[in-house]
């Protein structure tokens, strides 16, 4: 990987942590028909989220699961089709704010929110799993810096061990990763932990490259002799 793109991605990140750090009170976004709340301390929607929100498709039969939720974006355009959604977040401030985010959309009786470490704590399997996790090794000293540093790739990491367990049989990943973070390297996670991963959507902004995979878990096939 070129040592300027990941130069110039951390002082990117770096601007963006400032900014979500100097935010002091709670505004409005639109993206594409919906308004959607920001709190402090919360991520707010970037390309790679308007990217994966204009590329997945719901059916009314779906159960999802939103994983690192932050503002709760993907939940709300869940929300217009799917039939359950499950959102969850490791900061208490994202929380909160996808809990405004559900009011505001009316969306309490099909959304449940849980302060967690990706999955819920119980077992219940999905149709379709959400997530925009954090790209970047990188030791994160608070809640923001969470928001896009990950020192270990811990995250990916665990959500790729236990991913499986929650997905139906048919069930399909929709994961968001970047260029500067190396795109071979979330490739190669997952095929080594059981996956098959495809490309199916791509965004560019200045030298940065924003890829949406569809991620399903690779099926055990049975020989007959
Ligand atoms: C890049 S933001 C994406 C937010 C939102 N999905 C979007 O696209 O706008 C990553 C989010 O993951 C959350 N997060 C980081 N580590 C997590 C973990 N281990 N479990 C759950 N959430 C986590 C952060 O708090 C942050 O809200």
């Amino acid at each position: 990987m070129p040592k300027k793109l990941i130069q110039e991605s951390l002082k990117i990140q770096k601007q963006l942590i400032k900014r979500i750090k100097s935010c002091k009170k709670p505004y409005m976004i639109k993206v594409e028909d919906k308004e959607i709340i920001i709190l402090p301390k919360v991520f707010p929607p970037a390309t790679d989220s308007i990217l994966l929100v204009k590329t997945v498709k719901f059916k009314s039969r779906d159960v999802v699961l939103d994983a690192c939720s932050g503002s709760g974006i993907y939940t709300i355009f869940a929300g217009d089709k799917a039939k359950k959604i499950i959102a969850t977040d490791i900061s208490k401030y994202a929380v909160k704010n996808i809990r405004d985010n559900v009011k505001l959309h009316n969306l309490e009786d099909k959304v449940t929110v849980i302060q967690s470490d990706i999955f819920p704590k119980s077992k219940i399997k999905f149709d379709i799993i959400l997530i925009n996790p954090p790209y970047t090794d990188k030791k994160a000293k608070d809640v923001v810096e969470k928001t896009v540093w990950d020192e270990g790739h811990k995250t990916v990491n665990k959500f790729f061990q236990s991913a499986k367990q929650f997905l139906k049989e048919n069930g399909k990943i929709y994961l968001s990763w970047a260029n500067f973070a190396d795109l071979s390297f979330i490739e190669n996670l997952a095929k080594k932990a059981g996956y098959e991963i495809k490309r199916v959507a791509k965004a560019t902004k200045n030298n940065r490259v924003y890829i949406i995979y569809e991620i399903k878990s690779r099926r055990l096939r049975h020989t007959t002799r």
